[in-house]
């Protein structure tokens, strides 16, 4: 099995109202939780590597551990670019054999954001790759772009950006930002603006960034064993679900599998303080991703057994 498009896997995940989980690698025990995961529960998933993460792993070594994964677990994978901020990142992850990029354009004038997408998706397609980009911005810190306030994505404006841009996804603003603190009061989503986009655009897969779910029990493993972390907040399962059954076809999710990584070495610091072995904890990281992986596949994204 080789790394395939999210064409096929969009098509069946909103034809059988589910959505594929888009998990961010950054090195090899990352990338085999994951893949490990999607086996276990016979789900296609996508890898997903942000420009920092291509940065800190290196392109081919990314992509060869992204092979070696797939190959030996016979899973359905994309290989996707996140947050691509240029032509120039768009083309070295074509260039190393990514099957899917974001153009993130989301905070160009508008006109600008076509323009500079349409560019993208005459390169990607070109070259038999598909395009995710994204309309409206979301609250928090992306790369190093930071917003302080949700701009919730214009249904009318959505239907014209696809058009003129041809796009095969597009990430959408209705309330999730990234990071771990993504709420300080009741955690809400846009539902009515998703519902618009959906009745606008039938059939059209859009993407949810800034997903996680920000899980208290991963919080309290950290700080019970030296981490200081306050006020974070994810968001409920429940609505994530409720998107994944209507038209969001791919959750990205990268700030769970960080918690579950960061309090599993913790623990295992904590809990052993002689311990020097980075196949312990490093190990324990690679389960704890894994276990988060399956909740999610199981309870969040509805795409177990779809494979
Ligand atoms: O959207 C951002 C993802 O969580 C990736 O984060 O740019 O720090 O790798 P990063
Ligand atoms: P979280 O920070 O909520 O995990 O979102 C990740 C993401 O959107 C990556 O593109
Ligand atoms: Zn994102």
């Amino acid at each position: 099995m080789s790394l395939v498009t999210t064409k096929e896997m969009f098509k069946k995940a909103y034809e059988g109202h589910y959505a594929i989980g888009a998990f961010n690698i950054n090195n090899m025990e990352i990338i085999q939780g994951v893949v490990n995961a999607a086996k276990a529960k016979n789900s296609p998933v996508i890898l997903q590597a942000s420009t920092g993460a291509i940065k800190y792993a290196g392109p081919k070594y990314l992509k060869a551990m992204v092979d070696v994964a797939i190959a030996t677990t016979g899973i359905d994978a994309a290989l996707h670019l996140d947050h691509g901020p240029d032509l120039e990142a768009v083309k070295l992850a074509i260039e190393t054999g990514f099957t899917s990029v974001m153009f993130d354009g989301s905070h160009f004038p508008y006109e600008e954001n076509v323009i500079k997408t349409k560019e993208v998706v005459e390169y990607a397609h070109a070259h038999g790759v598909v395009v995710e980009a994204e309309l409206g911005v979301l609250a928090g810190v992306e790369d190093e772009v930071k917003s302080e306030v949700h701009v919730y994505t214009d249904p009318e404006q959505a239907v014209d950006f696809v058009n003129r841009t041809g796009v095969d996804s597009l990430a959408i603003a209705i309330g999730t930002s990234h990071g771990a603190f993504k709420f300080s009061g009741e955690a809400k989503l846009r539902f009515d603006i998703l519902e618009e986009i959906q009745t606008k655009l039938p059939g059209f897969p859009i993407v949810l960034h800034g997903a996680s779910a920000v899980n208290p029990d991963a919080v309290e493993t950290c700080n019970k064993y030296g981490g200081n972390i306050s006020g974070a907040k994810g968001i409920p399962t429940e609505m994530l679900r409720k998107a994944s059954s209507m038209a969001v076809c791919k959750i990205n999710m990268d700030t769970d599998l960080r918690l579950a990584m960061t309090a599993a070495i913790r623990k295992v610091f904590g809990e052993n303080p002689k311990e020097f072995d980075p196949r312990k904890y490093c190990g324990a990281a690679r389960e704890a991703i894994q276990k988060v992986v399956e909740d999610k596949i199981e309870n969040v994204l509805g795409s177990a057994n779809t494979l």
